[in-house]
């Protein structure tokens, strides 16, 4: 007899973008005269660019000499990759990680859901809402959630964190005190930002109630304000309350070549002293052979004089994007947020149409494709979500094409 895992079989549905990406297939099936345009998932459009090119490059041609041929990875990543990032993503900008604090990974989506592992099995989550879906699924599917109520569409064991237009899509610290608290900013999906002084103030709640926070730093290139933190380790304290997740799909173009990072400190510590750094290289030594080679070659090219100059050029093009996105769709009369630190431009629905009413009527009206707002939670409902990182002229002219509806 088959036993299954039956958290698994308590998740709803299928995964957000999954649902999003059938529904286009088939609309486009019946449709094949017309052109769709995708601001539906944030994938990235621009070519790698080509610091990152010629590294590749190098490292293909290093693959193929027995002198400098590599085999498996070092599971917790490359010195080289450690190193570059340790210096210019965070003791550059005042953040005290060493190297050996930072373990690299296939990127921030198989780390943000498979990091709940090392945690108590009876840990209670906080998240936002609405919410990156991964966070909460990957904790169903440990068991930790309870019970899924179809109506209100939330998790008996889940504290949610409503984030709205009047907190500024910024959540307020818990009654309720959780284990694990995720938050992520530059926000996905709000594209909401909260300041240096409004982050310390989570890293001392977390200190003072023993909580752990998961800090998704992926979008952390789209910040353009000053007092908008890139790192959690900004905050004073945080080294004893949190992990960092980094992403190089959204600041280099990586959603294909997959890698990311996760830094946990040495003094984020149990009760009892332990290492929570020590339980999660046991993890990755068991469970990865570590990010090939060659793409880690491409990351450490990110952060070369060359590369960074590239990658600012290739962020400063979607920022473009998103700016004419929100102006755009503010001129035509919709209530939008977000798109000034981030990619993400969040709008409310026009005519009380649900999240999901909206997404069906944009598609066959404007053939467009964004994310409907309830899918990332029940707070997500009556908004909507658009990227800012399809070509520059398929986002004129999708906009255009709302604008006019
Ligand atoms: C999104 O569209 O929310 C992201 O691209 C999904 C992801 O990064 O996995």
């Amino acid at each position: 007899m088959i036993k299954l895992n039956e958290n698994y079989l308590k998740l709803p549905g299928s995964y957000l973008f999954s649902t999003i990406a059938k529904k286009v297939s088939e609309f486009s099936q019946n449709n094949p005269d017309k052109k769709i345009i995708r601001l539906g998932i944030g994938d990235v459009t621009q070519p790698l660019c080509p610091a990152v090119i010629s590294a590749l490059h190098s490292a293909v041609d290093e693959m193929a000499n027995a002198d400098t041929f590599k085999g498996y990875a070092p599971d917790l990543g490359y010195e080289f990759l450690r190193k570059a990032m340790a210096e210019n993503d965070f003791r550059s900008r005042g953040c005290d990680i060493a190297d050996d604090e930072i373990f690299i990974s296939d990127g921030a989506k198989s780390d943000s859901a498979n990091i709940q592992e090392i945690f108590s099995a009876d840990s209670k989550i906080a998240v936002c809402d609405p919410v990156y879906p991964v966070y909460v699924d990957s904790n169903v599917m440990a068991g930790r959630t309870g019970d899924y109520d179809t109506t209100s569409e939330v998790w008996s064991n889940v504290i949610y964190m409503p984030c709205l237009a009047d907190n500024n899509f910024a959540p307020e610290l818990p009654k309720e005190t959780p284990d694990l608290i995720y938050l992520c900013f530059p926000n996905n999906p709000t594209g909401a930002t909260i300041t240096k002084s409004e982050l310390q103030k989570w890293v001392d709640y977390a200190n003072k109630n023993g909580a752990v926070i998961i800090y998704d730093a992926a979008y952390e290139a789209y910040i353009s304000e000053d007092d908008v933190p890139h790192s959690i380790y900004e905050c004073e304290g945080a080294r004893t309350c949190a992990i960092e997740l980094r992403s190089f799909s959204k600041n280099a173009g990586f959603t294909g070549l997959r890698l990311g990072a996760t830094i946990i400190p040495h003094d984020l510590k149990t009760k009892d002293g332990v290492e929570v750094h020590k339980l999660w290289a046991r993890r990755h030594g068991t469970k990865y052979n570590g990010a090939p080679y060659i793409v880690q070659k491409a990351g450490e090219a990110c952060y070369s004089a060359e590369g960074k100059a590239q990658l600012k050029e290739q962020v400063a093009y979607y920022m473009k994007n998103a700016s004419y996105i929100y102006n755009g769709l503010k001129n035509a009369g919709y209530t939008v947020s977000g798109g000034v630190n981030s990619p993400y431009i969040w709008l409310r629905t026009p005519d009380n149409m649900t999240s999901w009413e909206f997404f069906d009527y944009l598609l066959d009206k404007a053939n467009v494709v964004g994310t409907p707002g309830s899918g990332f939670g029940p707070s997500g409902e009556h908004y909507f979500r658009l990227t800012a990182f399809g070509t520059y002229e398929n986002t004129v002219e999708a906009v255009d094409r709302i604008a006019k509806l």
